[in-house]
């Protein structure tokens, strides 16, 4: 297991999360960073690769005024699950702290919450909120390398026209020159302090939306370098969607699986002599009946119940009902063809299936294969059977009834695609008519 460092007394590195936007252009009722993408909001995403960067940074998330509490939250969340998988302490560098009119004024405000250790700053848009943590590594690495303005861009891959407002063309720019940039954007801290504080002097603030683009116009150096397809910006519904896509496509396929059941039955012998016997599936003629509603075959209910028990799927009451008139007198194989088509739905097939039968009569040796080769037959799978007396003890040993005990180890499908999770306690749709 790879441990990596507490986070330091004095952290060099601080990120600054702006996520005080309200994004309009995304149209959702809730500001942009708390919108949920695969159940989560767009700040703890963001947040998730700033957590996973190689050096633990100071982060300071920059969130609407009446969402500081919530955006508190989602952060203290993901600081805690961070904590807990890399054995590192985040609480104790994160700020949370109220946004402004614009963003560079967001900015200003995630700058006033700098500790006095820090010496490289970056600044990052929550709406960027699949960024990979390596670029954040790669950018703070590229500043303390270069001592200078880092941002990352990536090739403009369009023909980009100049278009009067008439919708005339008015020239082609050369696209070899062009850079769509990203954040985070990284400065070297005194460089980043000096260009907004010349900037404000020179009234230069509310025209520069970009903090590479301060940064260059203070006279500053500031260098591209590359950057990554998945630090997209989330602006509208269909960005939103695209990053919705992309993480459904990395989202594992869960794994199963063997799983093993065990089921139990019992019924008593009936009062009458006429009730037939029916047991592991076959007709025992001129043996004493079993009761039950339906043909009071423990064996293979006890087998339903093991397989079903196995899939997660509860058991043969709640699945069939025990008065469910469909029932009355059905034998063994109903509920064993029906149980297996529920196996089977839920992403599984029979590996085995081992059945111990527990009663005084029938004798069961003559008919075992023949039982064996039956329910074997139906599950697709061996079935073996045993068959046991309890030496005169108990109920069974009285002569007052059949037990059966059986338990089923199952195996994922190939490629299995299950139509109910098993272990939901769901219990999935009958179709008889199917
Ligand atoms: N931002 C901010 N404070 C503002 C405006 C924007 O912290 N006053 C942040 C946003 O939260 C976002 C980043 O700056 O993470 C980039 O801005 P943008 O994508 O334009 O987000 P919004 O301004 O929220 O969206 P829109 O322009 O569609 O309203
Ligand atoms: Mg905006």
């Amino acid at each position: 297991m790879t441990v990596s460092p507490a986070l330091p007394a004095a952290p060099k590195v601080a990120v600054i999360v702006v996520a005080a936007g309200s994004g309009s252009r995304l149209g959702h009722a809730e500001p942009k960073a708390f919108v949920l993408l695969h159940m989560r909001p767009l700040l703890e995403h963001a947040l998730d690769s700033i957590f996973d960067m190689n050096e633990p940074a100071q982060i300071i998330v920059v969130a609407p005024g009446d969402r500081v509490a919530d955006a508190r939250a989602i952060a203290a969340h993901a600081a805690a699950r961070h904590t807990a998988a890399r054995h590192v302490t985040f609480a104790s560098a994160l700020s949370i702290v109220a946004g402004g009119r614009t963003r560079q004024e967001s900015v200003d405000h995630g700058l006033s919450a700098l500790l006095p250790s820090i010496d490289v700053v970056l600044v990052h848009d929550a709406a960027r909120a699949l960024t990979p943590a390596a670029l954040c590594d790669q950018v703070v690495a590229a500043v303390r390398a270069t001592r200078h303005g880092i941002i990352p861009g990536l090739p403009v891959v369009d023909t980009i026209k100049r278009v009067a407002a008439s919708g005339a063309i008015l020239g082609t720019v050369d696209r070899s020159e062009l850079s769509a940039v990203q954040t985070p954007q990284g400065f070297p801290r005194a460089m980043f302090e000096a260009a907004r504080t010349w900037a404000a002097a020179n009234g230069r603030f509310e025209a520069l939306t970009d903090d590479a683009a301060l940064v260059a116009d203070a006279g500053h150096p500031v260098t591209v370098i590359a950057g990554h397809p998945l630090a997209f910006k989330i602006t509208t519904p269909e960005d939103l969607e695209r990053a919705d896509l992309i993480l459904h496509a990395a989202t594992p396929p869960p794994v199963l699986l063997p799983r093993i059941g065990t089921g139990l039955d019992v019924h008593a012998f009936a009062a009458d002599d006429s009730t037939e016997l029916w047991l592991a599936g076959l007709f025992w003629p001129g043996e004493k009946g079993l009761s039950g509603h339906s043909d009071g075959d423990v064996a293979a209910h006890a087998i339903c119940d093991a397989l079903l028990g196995a899939a997660g799927l509860g058991d043969i009451g709640s699945i069939f009902g025990t008065a469910d008139p469909r029932f009355s007198g059905a034998h063994g194989d109903v509920f064993l063809i029906e149980t297996l088509r529920l196996v089977r739905a839920a992403g599984y097939l029979v590996g085995n299936v081992s059945v111990q039968i527990i009663g005084n009569r029938p004798k069961f040796s003559p008919r075992r294969a023949e039982a064996e080769a039956r329910l074997s037959g139906i599950l697709s799978a061996p079935v073996n059977l045993a068959a046991t007396t309890t030496d005169a003890l108990g109920f069974t040993g009285r002569g007052e009834g059949i037990a059966a005990t059986a338990t089923a180890l199952l195996y994922p499908a190939p490629s299995a695609a299950p139509s109910a999770a098993p272990g939901t306690g769901q219990t999935p749709d009958l179709n008889w008519e199917a």
